[in-house]
């Protein structure tokens, strides 16, 4: 299969870091180092990744641009326990994106109700909403919770609350960042960002735990205004 890589380096105008989009003197692509700074330069710096430059995956295994391999321990943050490369997923995706690619929720789809009906079965829940990624699944559960407590518990509006745990990541949309702890995913001025993320972790910063004896803390504006 070609990858990106492979066509960049054959096409010879993108990688660069040059700051153009065309134009420009290829660049050869030889290690860990040129992907990075490729990366740095046209991915925004929203993540600071381990500098390990991943091009192949099978089972749990997976190697970087120079052949070295790697247990893959992370697994996606575990959206991945099935592996790299599953013959029979491959298969089954291969499948259904030569009949159909993708539809919008403006129409019905002929698998959506029977993915549902099984996921909520394995489950063992009513409904299922699918989502793309957690910060999502975050925002609707928190959505759910909502209308469930006006409509349900009888809370009145602009009476709710949400309380998260101190320390928590829960992804990156404003409402669930504002959850953070973490004075950086706080900072809402480039300049503190900058100042704070200068070295590199592999997951985004938490801040260190609370003392044990500390109360714990509720991060509604609400008791955020309290507390100023
Ligand atoms: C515990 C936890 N919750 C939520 C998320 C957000 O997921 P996503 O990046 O898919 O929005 C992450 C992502 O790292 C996570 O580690």
């Amino acid at each position: 299969m070609t990858t990106f890589a492979d066509r960049t380096r054959s096409a010879g105008n993108h990688a660069d870091d040059s700051g153009t989009h065309d134009g420009a003197p290829a660049a050869t692509l030889s290690g860990p180092a040129d992907y990075i700074a490729l990366d740095e330069r046209w991915s925004t710096h929203n993540y600071h990744p381990l500098p390990v430059v991943i091009s192949a995956g099978e089972g749990a295994t997976v190697t970087d641009v120079e052949g070295k391999r790697y247990l893959d321990f992370l697994s996606g943050y575990s959206a991945l326990n099935f592996g790299h490369g599953h013959p029979a997923l491959l298969a089954a995706a291969k499948e259904q994106l030569e009949r159909l690619t993708l539809t919008s929720r403006a129409f019905h789809h002929d698998q959506l109700g029977l993915f549902c009906r099984e996921l909520a079965a394995l489950t063992g829940t009513e409904m299922v909403l699918p989502m793309n990624t957690g910060a999502e699944a975050v925002e609707s559960a928190i959505k759910v919770a909502r209308k469930w407590a006006h409509r349900v518990k009888g809370v009145p509006d602009g009476e709710a609350r949400i309380v998260v745990a101190a320390s928590n990541f829960h992804g990156r949309t404003t409402t669930i960042v504002s959850f953070s702890t973490d004075e950086t995913a706080r900072a809402t001025s480039a300049r503190s960002r900058r100042a704070s993320t200068s070295s590199r972790t592999a997951t985004p910063r938490r801040s260190p735990p609370p003392s044990p004896t500390a109360p714990p803390r509720c991060w509604s504006s609400r008791c955020r205004a309290r507390r100023a």
